[in-house]
């Protein structure tokens, strides 16, 4: 297939076959927008090029860890600042290359270990043959440092999903590396993780052998959501978008989470909807609509990452508010509804102390609000668990896991409700 970089397809049997999208890979997660298109992330940038930029001048990168909620840019402002690096150094006689690696494919020391290894190789001249199995860490390690010595001055390490890594001891390998003489070359490591807790985890973990700078990114607001959207409305034909079209997707997206990529996800949603509706124009119908599918879309992607207990904690939680007329539960209520659930879907359950744990995962992560209750003198404070998301996504996007298709669906639940309804009515009934 050749494509010289045109926007249209040449054939004109296809020219007008999209009444929607003329350039719709503006709008893929993937996407890297170019730099005047990056909204409100200067500070970050800056942050980020401050702990990294010293490989530009041929001196050793520090080692920074971005923390920040699903959708704030860390992905996109690491890649974009380690990219700039590379080719100033370049530009400046330092031979220095970006490794990207994400960490929830390459999620043990191994895989990641060889896929460094792997695109070391592709990257330079480096001739060996590197074995893709029967051959463990150390072999990968060994090739790594062959590679670095004999091609490059510096390189930079994105670990994105970073948490993902079952061991963190590959932090340890490569920043220590010089120390050990294991290479010359200097290496800059950038890891990111959407969870705080891991923060906590790896301080515990590595004892400070890895040194590092932590940074954290915002969520955005609704004026940076509506710019990160304009800056990328030439993915449409002209006319497509109306006149409130950004303003509604922008607030409906920062009036939860300030999720960039979701933002783009209803835009993208809702250009879809129109297209098979066969409409010319994107409403505000199809983005409303467009909206709970991102939804959808999002919590199953929140939640992919965790453990079937994380899934099986929260769909507790939601169906406890669908069946009861009540928006908040404590950790034990929740733990009551979980334990059943783990039974209908054959599942061990965590204990009670688990399983708030997994809830607290999710209130960082957004899904879920955990508020603190004064409590009596008597009762002592405990926590009580609100949904931020609507609790019918939570239920189908957890029931697209195969192993829990099995739990009640949301007609099953809603039956539940009345049933539970008519309990409550009848025990009003009686005390009246
Ligand atoms: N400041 C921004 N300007 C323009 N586009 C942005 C900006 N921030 C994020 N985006 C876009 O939003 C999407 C999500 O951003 P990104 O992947 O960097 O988020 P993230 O913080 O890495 O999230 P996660 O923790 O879920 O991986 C991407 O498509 C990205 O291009
Ligand atoms: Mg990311």
């Amino acid at each position: 297939m050749t494509n010289d970089g045109g926007d249209t397809v040449g054939d004109p049997l296809f020219a007008d076959q999209d009444p929607i999208f003329t350039r719709k890979e503006l709008l893929h997660v993937g996407h890297v927008p170019e730099e005047d298109r990056i909204v409100g992330r200067d500070t970050e940038i800056e942050s980020v090029a401050e702990e990294t930029g010293a490989v530009v001048r041929g001196d050793p990168p520090n080692n920074v860890m971005i923390y920040g909620k699903t959708g704030t840019g860390k992905s996109l402002v690491s890649r974009h600042v380690a990219t700039r690096a590379k080719n100033a150094a370049q530009a400046n006689g330092v031979d220095c290359d970006v490794l990207y690696i994400d960490c929830s494919e390459a999620d043990t020391e191994t895989r990641a270990t060889r896929q460094i290894a792997t695109v070391l190789k592709q990257q330079t001249a480096y001739d060996q043959h590197i074995p893709l199995r029967g051959v463990g860490t150390m072999e990968y390690y060994r090739h790594i440092w062959q590679i670095l010595d004999a091609h490059l001055d510096a390189v930079l390490v994105i670990l994105d999903e970073i948490d993902k890594l079952a061991d963190p001891n590959i932090l340890m390998q490569l920043s220590r590396a010089r120390e050990a003489q294991k290479t010359e070359c200097y290496i800059g490591i950038i890891g990111i993780s959407n969870k705080i807790q891991y923060k906590e985890q790896l301080d515990e973990r590595i004892n400070s052998s890895f040194g590092h700078r932590e940074l954290f990114f915002h969520p955005y607001d609704a004026e940076q959501l509506q710019e990160i959207m304009r800056n990328r409305t030439d993915a449409f034909q002209p006319g497509v978008l109306g006149s409130g079209t950004i303003e509604l997707c922008a607030a409906l997206a920062a009036k939860k989470h300030g999720d960039a990529r979701k933002a783009i996800d209803i835009l993208k949603e809702a250009g879809e909807l129109a297209r098979r509706n066969g409409d010319t124009k994107i409403t505000d119908q199809h983005i409303k609509q467009a909206q709970n599918v991102a939804e959808i879309n999002r919590v199953e992607e929140l939640t992919s990452g965790g453990t079937i207990h994380a899934k099986l904690a929260l769909y507790s939680l939601a169906s406890q508010v669908l069946t009861h007329s009540q928006e908040t539960f404590s950790t034990r209520e929740v733990y009551e509804r979980y334990t059943q659930m783990c039974d209908i879907a054959g599942y061990d359950p965590v204990t009670e102390n688990g399983l708030y744990k997994q809830l607290k995962e999710q209130a960082f992560l957004g899904v879920i609000e955990s508020t603190k209750t004064g409590g009596g003198r008597s009762q002592g404070s405990y926590l009580l668990h609100r949904l931020v998301t609507d609790p019918k996504h939570i239920v189908k996007a957890v029931r697209r896991d195969a192993s829990l298709e099995v739990l009640p669906s949301l007609a099953d639940l809603e039956e539940l409700a009345d049933v539970e309804d008519r309990d409550l009515q009848m025990t009003l009934d009686h005390s009246t």
